[in-house]
């Protein structure tokens, strides 16, 4: 957290997050939605109670606006001797606070726990115009992501 920038701090998610712009800051991601509060806390209890698969970031700046986002779920598996993978997803950061190595500090993060928790590698799906973020992250390009949309 001491190299986030003067007066940014990163916390776990909490309930209060609604009202912090949360949702704002997954919009430069991708549709969110119209979610009202009582809907955002029933998922907010729901990852609560599963807070040993889901791990959910944000990054506040100095006036404690949310300006950074991302997740890590933990995937337990039977191969690989009970194995368990990280899968990163969700990552966003303010359109005007981009640049500012705060994408970099969530998967710094998200790194952390998906090793302090024991999973062998993680992964995650992004398009061509994020692989050099990720790359930068660390990552290299393994695979092909396939979808079945419903
Ligand atoms: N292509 C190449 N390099 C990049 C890109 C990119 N698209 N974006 C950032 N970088 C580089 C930066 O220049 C920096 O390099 P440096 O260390 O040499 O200076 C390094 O990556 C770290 O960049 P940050 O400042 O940490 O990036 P930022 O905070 O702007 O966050 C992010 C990057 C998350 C992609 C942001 O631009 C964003 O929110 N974009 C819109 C939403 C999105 O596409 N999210 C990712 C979806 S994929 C998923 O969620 C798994």
């Amino acid at each position: 957290a001491s190299q986030l920038p003067e007066g940014y701090t990163i916390r776990p998610l909490q309930r209060g997050d609604y009202q912090k712009g949360f949702l704002d800051v997954l919009r430069v991601l991708t549709t969110v939605g119209d979610v009202t509060e009582e809907a955002w806390n029933t998922r907010y209890e729901w990852l609560s109670r599963h807070n040993d698969a889901y791990f959910l970031l944000t990054i506040l700046d100095p006036s404690n606006r949310i300006v950074g986002t991302g997740a890590l779920i933990v995937e337990r598996k039977f191969i690989h001797n009970l194995g368990m993978v990280g899968h990163i997803e969700d990552i966003a950061v303010a359109k005007d606070q981009q640049g500012k190595k705060l994408g970099l500090r969530i998967i710094q993060a998200l790194d952390f726990v998906a090793e302090k928790v024991g999973c062998y590698k993680s992964i995650l799906d992004c398009s061509e115009a994020n692989e050099g973020f990720y790359v930068k992250c660390g990552f290299k390009r393994a695979g092909l992501e396939m979808a079945h949309y419903y």
